[in-house]
């Protein structure tokens, strides 16, 4: 039997208010790849960020080789052998290739000068391993995002470490950047070294995996050898706790689609591809239907929603509005076209410092010149928006900046209801709102839907699409995986099919 060579006991960790881990126990293996699972928020970076120095615990023990440890900062982490590459990437993109494989660590001559020849032809020998064939002295932020995760995964991988982290590694690389990425965790492993794998892709997780832990609300739920029984349905069962009181409670148990096939398509794409974020995107939306669209963090949704408003363009394919072919140069062109978007972060679209009812207006403003909506008349309107809408607190002179986060969504979403757009895209509309205010939007989204607009949404979180959708599309990868239309559908086959 493999020995432990990392091993953790009770430990706590809260931020603020949030319990983000509770009484875990973690034993990593000798030369084991240890996959972890869990949905938004479990706490599976949390945890890894204390083992890897970046966080301290508030309870808790942590031992190597049997040696209690405790590590004041990651400095401390990767003297003790510990490497960490972080979801978030965090290259420096104006540094070249070169230093950013050795960024911290460069190798320096007898007189303590950094030697550029020797880091250049050490960091495009490791690269090559990753199937990078790239020039070490090229700035890397001129590289694709899949270029720079590599690169700093090789950071990491190369870097002797005995302990190695990959926190959501596959995000934004291609199938073949992943077989790659494979073979090089399978060679690290047969040298003895340890791995934590942290994915949402759960059969990534099942591929490359000895041993997985599935992490549920800040607490460890199961760990377990990957074997022949283990597939993704028992990872899911365990992750969302399915059978539960607290599932069946939820209006999440079951959800029924309800889609209308035969109200007309306002908007259609064809083959539309922008490499390496999507490929071949193809589907349709229609009058006075919500369509979701489904996918984890970097499968290309984000950039579908941005190509579909006019903020990106589209290497090929075939937009069409309405019936009609339509290339949109710039957003300008969107908004013309009679597409609207709340983007992610709603902060962009709104003014602060700006009064409610003039961040309520500004979608009428935006199409009218100022002297036909009389003063009174804005306030009117908002004064009616803030009421059926419910914004706290219900001043319309109110400073926007002043409202909670939540609120501001409901003003960004109500401008919408005043003049309303053909088509509407909503990027994950409910995010870090409290159950209140998420129903709120519900009930705004299906009045938009119900005067005829295409809404569709663009989500990462199973909950925010379920509650909204009438139909559903799942992007993996960057395609159209599956689509759910007029059938029951539960969060655990959402899951699955992404
Ligand atoms: N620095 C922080 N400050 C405040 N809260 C935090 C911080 N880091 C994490 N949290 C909270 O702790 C909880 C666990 O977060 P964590 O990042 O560990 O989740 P995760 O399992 O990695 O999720 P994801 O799959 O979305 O990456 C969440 O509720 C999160 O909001
Ligand atoms: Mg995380």
């Amino acid at each position: 039997m493999a020995s432990a060579l990392l091993e953790l006991t009770g430990v706590s960790k809260s931020f603020g208010g949030v319990q983000a881990l509770r009484d875990v126990d973690f034993t990593l293996l000798a030369g084991e790849i240890h996959g972890l699972a869990g949905e938004n928020g479990a706490g599976k970076s949390t945890l890894m960020k204390i083992i890897a120095g970046a966080h301290g615990a508030d309870e808790g023990q942590m031992k190597i080789n049997g040696q209690p440890v405790r590590f004041r900062s990651s400095r401390d982490a990767l003297a003790a052998g510990i490497g960490m590459v972080h979801q978030e990437l965090s290259v420096a993109p104006e540094l070249s290739v070169a230093e950013n494989v050795f960024l911290g660590a460069q190798p320096v001559n007898r007189l303590g000068i950094v030697a550029w020849r020797d880091m250049a032809r050490a960091a495009a020998e490791q690269l090559k391993n990753l199937g990078l064939d790239i020039d070490p002295r090229a700035r890397l932020g001129d590289f694709p995002i899949g270029v720079q995760q590599l690169v700093e995964l090789s950071r990491v991988l190369f870097s002797g470490a005995r302990i190695i982290i990959l926190d959501e590694p596959t995000s934004a690389l291609s199938p073949p950047e992943i077989e790659r990425l494979f073979s090089v965790l399978s060679k690290v492993k047969a040298s003895g070294r340890s791995i934590v794998f942290i994915s949402h892709f759960l059969d990534d997780i099942l591929k490359i995996s000895d041993e997985i832990t599935i992490f549920r609300n800040g607490r460890k739920v199961a760990t377990t050898p990957v074997t022949a029984a283990i597939d993704k349905a028992w990872i899911i069962e365990r992750m969302i706790g399915l059978g539960r009181e607290e599932l069946e409670e939820s209006y999440l148990g079951e959800i029924r689609l309800d889609s209308r096939p035969e109200a007309p398509v306002v908007l259609a794409t064809k083959g539309l591809t922008l490499a390496p974020a999507y490929r071949e995107v193809s589907f349709e939306a229609r009058a006075g239907e919500v369509l979701g669209v489904y996918g984890f963090m970097g499968c290309g949704q984000l950039e579908l929603a941005r190509t579909l408003f006019g903020r990106l363009r589209a290497d090929h394919g075939v937009m069409e509005i309405a019936g009609r072919p339509m290339t949109l140069a710039n957003t300008t062109a969107g908004k013309r076209a009679g597409i609207a978007y709340v983007a992610e972060s709603r902060r962009a679209m709104l003014f602060s410092e700006e009064p409610v009812f003039k961040n309520v207006s500004i979608a009428i403003l935006e199409r009218l010149s100022r002297w036909l909506l009389k003063p009174d008349r804005e306030r009117v309107i908002a004064q009616a928006q803030v009421k059926s809408l419910d914004i706290r607190p219900p001043h319309i002179e109110a400073r926007l900046g002043g409202l909670s986060g939540g609120n501001q969504q409901k003003v960004a979403l109500a401008k919408w209801l005043t003049h309303p757009p053909r088509i509407l895209l909503l990027a994950e509309p409910t995010r870090g709102m409290d159950v209140g205010a998420k129903e709120d939007v519900v009930k705004i989204v299906r009045a938009l839907r119900d005067q005829g607009i295409a809404v569709i949404v663009f989500s990462t979180e199973p909950e925010t699409v379920l509650s909204l959708a009438d139909r559903v599309l799942v992007m993996r990868k960057g395609e159209i995986a599956h689509e759910f239309a007029s059938e029951a559908i539960s969060k655990d086959r959402l899951l699955a099919a992404a």
